[in-house]
Order: C-alpha cells, then sequence, then structure tokens
C-alpha cells in the first residue's frame, strides 16, 4: 500500500506523521502504540457533515463509539458537531464523564441492562435505540417510573446481507438485532411502541453490517425502510419522522481494498431516501448516519517494536513483535488482512517477505502473513496502518499483558489520550479473599478446618 498521504519520511529515514518523528515518539511513549492524526479525524467527521448537509435537508451524524471511544474522543466529537452512539453503560458514562451533551446520545444495545435503561432515562439520552418487545416494555415501566418520556427508535431488520464477514453482518433476517420487517414483527413492534403511554416513537434504524466496500447495499436499505415507512403509514396512519440508516461504511485496510467514498455514498443515499420519499408522497424524515470506522479507522496505526526473529528454513520467517492478539483482535477473529512498514528505515526498499506474529500464547496470533519489508533486525519500529477502529475499543489482557497506551498527533505535538497500564493497573482490581491469605509461609496447606484437620491426624 502506498503511503498515506499525511505520512511523510525525514531525513533521518524515518516516518513522521503530523511532524512527529515516529521513532522519537515510540521512544517517548513506549510499544505498543496506539497513535492518531488527530487532523484526519477531523475531517473525517467534518466530511460527513458536510456532505450530509449539502445533499439533504435535515440530518445528523452520529459517530459510533464502539470503534474507539476515550474522554478525549468525545470532546473532539462535541468540537465537531457529532452526535455519539454509545452501545453500554460504560460508553455512555464515557460521555457523561466528558460532559458529552445527553440530548445528542443514542443509546442502542440488543439486551440493555434495567440499570442501564436507568442510566439512560435519568440522564436524558437523547435517543434510546428499542431492539425488543420485551425492551419496550421494561423502557416504558422505567420511564414511568421516573415519570418521564423515553424518545425511542426502533430497531428493525431490513433483510438485506451486506457481503463482508458473517460475524459483522446485521441486517438479515437471522440476527439478534432488531425486529423483522418481512415476518411482520417491526410493525407489531410500532404498534407496541405507540400503545405504550410512557414512549415516544419517533422513527426507526438499521445497520446492515459494516466493513461494507459499495454504496449499493446502503441504496438498498434505504428503499427498504422507506417502502416500510410507507406501509407503517398505510396500515396504521402513523408518520415516521427519523430514519437512522446505521453505520457500515469500509476502510481501506490493505492496497487490494477499494471502499467507495463518504463523497461518493452520501449523495447516492441521500437521493435515494427522497425519490423515494417523492414516491410514497411521504414527507422527508430526518436522515440520521451512525459512521464508526470510516470515520478513525484509517487515522490510527499501531507501532510495534520487533523482538524475536526466527527463521525457519524453507517455511518461513517469523518476526514476532511486543503486541498482537492483545491489541488487535481482528487477525484472530476475522482473518482481517492487514499491511506494514518500518517506520525507523521508511525508505529502505524491500528484500524479504516475513510472517509478523503476536506475542501472545497461541499459534493464532499472527498479525500479518507474508509481508514484503526490508532486511529486519530486533529493535525495529514496525507500523501496522489501518488500526483506528475496534482495535482499542476490543483490545483485552491476555496473559496479563498491560494494554498500550494511546496518543493523538497534531500540528508537530503528540498528546497522550490514555496512558499505557502498568503492572499494578493490572492486580489493581484483584482481591485475595481471607482463606487465600493464609499460611503463606506452608506451601502447600489449604486453609480449610477439615482438611487441615486430617492432615494433622495423619
Ligand atoms: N451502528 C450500529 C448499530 C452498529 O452496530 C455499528 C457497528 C455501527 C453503527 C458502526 O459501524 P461502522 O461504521 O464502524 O462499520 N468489531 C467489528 C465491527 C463490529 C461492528 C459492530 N457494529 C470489526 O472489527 O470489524
Amino acid at each position: 500500500m502506498p503511503l498515506p498521504s499525511w505520512m511523510e519520511v525525514n531525513s533521518k529515514n524515518h516516518l513522521t506523521i503530523a511532524g512527529v518523528d515516529l521513532v522519537e515518539l515510540a521512544e517517548k511513549y513506549g510499544t505498543p502504540l496506539y497513535v492518531y492524526n488527530e487532523d484526519l479525524i477531523r475531517s473525517q467527521c467534518r466530511l460527513y457533515r458536510e456532505e450530509l448537509a449539502r445533499h439533504y435537508p435535515r440530518g445528523e451524524i452520529i459517530y459510533a463509539g464502539k470503534a474507539f471511544l476515550t474522554l478525549a474522543m468525545c470532546r473532539l466529537l462535541q468540537q465537531e458537531g457529532l452526535s455519539l452512539d454509545v452501545v453500554s453503560g460504560g460508553e455512555l458514562y464515557t460521555a457523561i464523564q466528558a460532559g458529552f451533551p445527553m440530548e445528542r446520545v443514542y443509546f442502542h444495545g440488543n439486551n440493555k441492562s434495567d440499570a442501564e435503561l436507568a442510566l439512560a432515562v435519568k440522564v436524558g439520552v437523547g435517543r434510546i435505540v428499542v431492539d425488543s418487545f420485551m425492551e419496550l416494555e421494561r423502557l416504558n415501566r422505567e420511564a414511568e417510573r421516573q415519570g418521564k418520556q423515553a424518545e425511542i427508535l426502533l430497531r428493525v431488520k431490513p433483510g438485506i446481507a451486506a457481503h463482508t464477514h458473517h460475524y459483522i453482518q446485521t441486517g438479515q433476517e437471522d440476527s439478534k438485532f432488531g425486529l423483522g420487517i418481512s415476518d411482520g414483527q417491526a410493525l407489531e413492534g410500532i404498534k407496541l411502541a405507540r400503545a405504550l403511554p410512557n414512549l415516544v416513537l419517533r422513527g426507526l434504524h438499521c445497520h446492515i453490517g459494516s466493513q461494507i466496500m459499495t454504496a449499493e447495499p446502503f441504496c438498498l436499505a434505504a428503499e427498504t425502510m422507506m417502502d416500510f415507512m410507507q406501509s407503517v403509514r398505510a396500515a396504521t396512519g402513523v408518520l415516521l419522522q427519523e430514519l437512522d440508516l446505521g453505520g457500515g461504511l469500509g476502510i481501506r485496510y490493505t492496497g487490494e481494498d477499494e471502499p467507495c467514498g463518504i463523497s461518493d455514498l452520501l449523495p447516492l443515499l441521500a437521493r435515494t431516501v427522497k425519490e423515494k420519499a417523492r414516491e410514497h408522497a411521504y414527507p422527508y424524515p430526518k436522515l440520521m448516519l451512525e459512521p464508526g470506522r470510516s470515520i478513525v479507522g484509517e487515522a490510527g496505526v499501531t507501532l510495534y517494536t520487533v523482538g524475536t526473529i526466527k527463521d525457519i528454513p524453507g517455511v518461513r520467517k517469523y518476526i514476532s513483535v511486543d503486541g498482537g492478539m492483545m491489541d488487535n483482535l481482528r487477525t484472530a477473529l476475522y482473518g482481517a488482512r492487514y499491511e506494514a512498514v518500518l517506520a525507523n528505515r521508511a525508505r529502505d526498499p524491500a528484500a524479504e517477505t516475513v510472517t509478523v506474529a503476536g506475542k501472545a500464547c497461541e499459534s493464532g496470533d499472527i498479525l500479518i502473513r507474508d509481508l514484503a519489508l526490508p532486511p529486519v533486525s530486533p529493535g525495529d519500529l514496525l507500523l501496522v496502518f489501518s488500526t483506528g477502529a475496534y482495535h482499542f475499543s476490543m483490545y483485552s489482557q491476555y496473559n496479563r499483558n498491560p494494554r498500550p497506551a494511546v496518543v493523538f498527533l497534531r500540528r508537530g505535538k503528540a498528546e497522550l489520550v490514555v496512558r499505557r497500564e502498568s503492572y499494578q493497573d493490572l492486580i489493581n482490581l484483584d482481591c485475595i479473599p481471607a482463606h487465600l491469605r493464609e499460611d503463606l509461609a506452608s506451601p502447600g496447606a489449604v486453609s480449610d478446618g477439615k482438611r487441615r484437620g486430617r492432615a494433622k491426624g495423619n
């Protein structure tokens, strides 16, 4: 993959982002390190907002926090005028703590707990995106208990299977998310929502999947949803005023990926909704989109330090890095493909083919197979592209590896937005129950009254 236009090579043959030398950055913050080009996140936010505003009279861009969410990210979104989709009490709490305006928060999830619903109603999130009959009833009870009306969207399944990994498809009929259009459940849900006194149904939501590379599935979803809104009006007289088409636009992970651009998708989508509205003489609904990956995905990269190198003659050469499936679960989970370069020898020509392995105790912890690199040595700095979405947010502490830091780069400066976990952080939540605190001096002793007694008797 050619270097993105916003990466440069300096006189030391080091890669730079926003004028920051990545070798110096790695020395300062350590590796693995999640690195974001802050201006690129901002320009993606603006592109979405401006393109929607240009092509559709009333719209809203709602960033999907599951892709990458921290306090700093909430502040950035607020500055850029985006709304926020949260999917758990923890994401909602992050938004609350960041001071994000609650009326611009959309609360998603197929199994929100009573406590999560109570918190969402209490803080007054803008919309709760309800996913099931049970949730309609539970939310109505909670809103009643708090003496409030909850404004909702109902999530429906438009029955579209987008061409993407089956784990990240969601719009087809056999999915745990939403209520089906074709089996009549969505219509039943709408009737129930209208009948419940503490709910105000504002519109519909759908999300057909993720890492979708072409505009057609989105336009198909828009058509299906508009047709459904029309049939809801015909059957019940209800005019739904909001249409949230979810997220899902793909990004470039490797040179082979050619995603449809934001500036190509939005006019097509807007035109589809407008044409359908005219066809059905339906007032233009408010149109919402929930991009996650296409806002932060390409703006993030991960830096690793190369450690052990193992050349197995006639088989392959493994280079191991100091991270792996803990900070990038996508290779193990979806067989995702990535590309990488050496950030400390940026202009050196490729000379060998290697396989990049992580350090987790799993044979499947392989980040990249068959990557062409200059001759690699321990200590080299490997940069993996397009790790800004669903990496930090999906990371784990497997093998008790502390989680990496996150930095934003802008105008020649690096700002820490999440500090690196320490070993102490790893054990901070651990508790030692009383019976395991005793007898530390005598290995093998079990502080259970009976067994100790027996041991003594023997
Ligand atoms: N809205 C809803 C309701 C969603 O479920 C999602 C993603 C989005 C918006 C944002 O989709 P995006 O624009 O980021 O594609 N872990 C997987 C992706 C899971 C996506 C889940 N839902 C991955 O790493 O590819």
